[in-house]
């Protein structure tokens, strides 16, 4: 029976689509049959981070009509088979979302773990998702504001039933950090008030891959940090890299 995951932030831009792809990314190469569901409507780029583009006929705006079969609209990533991916609709800006809880249930024995990436805010994807969700992934930059609207995404999930509220700091710079206006990681964790899940360095190979849809590199340090964001996911007691 699948985790769902729902990945979250205030602030919009802070890499939530890039982190949700590489997350699932990773799930699915350590043999975990991973389904990722993009739901910004309107706005959807990881068909593109995730290298899907030319093949999303359908997205989850189909399925929530009743146009198509959730199996229909999934596209299997290119470069990991145990990976779907359902993209988000491409210009429906009204999307309802009253039974996107229907949908993943029905899913929900065929896969052991469904991510739901979000829209920035606090909106009706970010709600229809806390339905489905047992743990929130925030996703924030070291810096004040995304920091104060994180917390108030966290407080949020926690109103809306999700009680395992975790954090990933992304685009994060040693050389920058010192001009955030945190003292330390653990100002921003208590900022914050979620449990550090991993921590994500502002990185040129991400940048490039989000635009080809490219992989990240075996033995890069991306790629040993979002191994071991994935193994904390499914439990494991592994250090936090940085
Ligand atoms: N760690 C990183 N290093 C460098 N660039 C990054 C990193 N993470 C994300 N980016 C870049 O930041 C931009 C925004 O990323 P992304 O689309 O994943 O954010 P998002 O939170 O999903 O945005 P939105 O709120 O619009 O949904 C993209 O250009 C992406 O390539
Ligand atoms: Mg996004």
């Amino acid at each position: 029976m699948a985790t769902v995951l729902m990945i979250a932030s205030g602030k919009g831009g802070t890499g939530k689509s890039t982190i949700a792809t590489y997350l699932a990314t990773e799930l699915a190469q350590k043999n975990k049959k991973t389904l990722l569901i993009e739901l910004d409507a309107g706005l959807r780029s990881i068909d593109v981070i995730s290298g899907i583009e030319q093949h999303a006929v359908f997205d989850i705006g189909d399925v929530l009509r009743g146009r198509c079969d959730p199996y229909k609209a999934m596209s299997t990533s290119p470069h990991t088979p145990q990976l779907s991916i359902i993209a988000a609709p491409y210009k429906s800006y009204d999307t309802d979302f009253s039974n996107f809880k229907q949908v993943t249930d029905s899913l929900y024995h065929d896969f052991d773990y469904i991510i739901i990436d979000t829209a920035a805010g606090i909106g009706n994807a970010f709600y229809a998702a806390c339905k489905s969700a047992v743990m929130g992934i925030i996703v924030a930059t070291p810096d004040i504001i995304s920091v104060r609207d994180g917390r108030l995404v966290s407080d949020e999930l926690y109103n809306n039933g999700i009680k395992d509220i975790r954090l990933i700091i992304n685009k994060f710079s040693t050389r920058t950090f010192k001009f955030s206006g945190f003292e330390d990681l653990d100002d921003v964790i208590d900022g914050v008030c979620a449990q550090l899940l991993g921590v994500v360095p502002m990185s040129q190979q991400i940048a490039v891959n989000a635009i080809n849809g490219g992989q990240l590199m075996q033995g890069s340090q991306e790629k040993l940090i979002f191994g071991a964001i994935s193994q904390r996911i499914m439990g494991k007691d592994v250090q936090i890299i940085i």
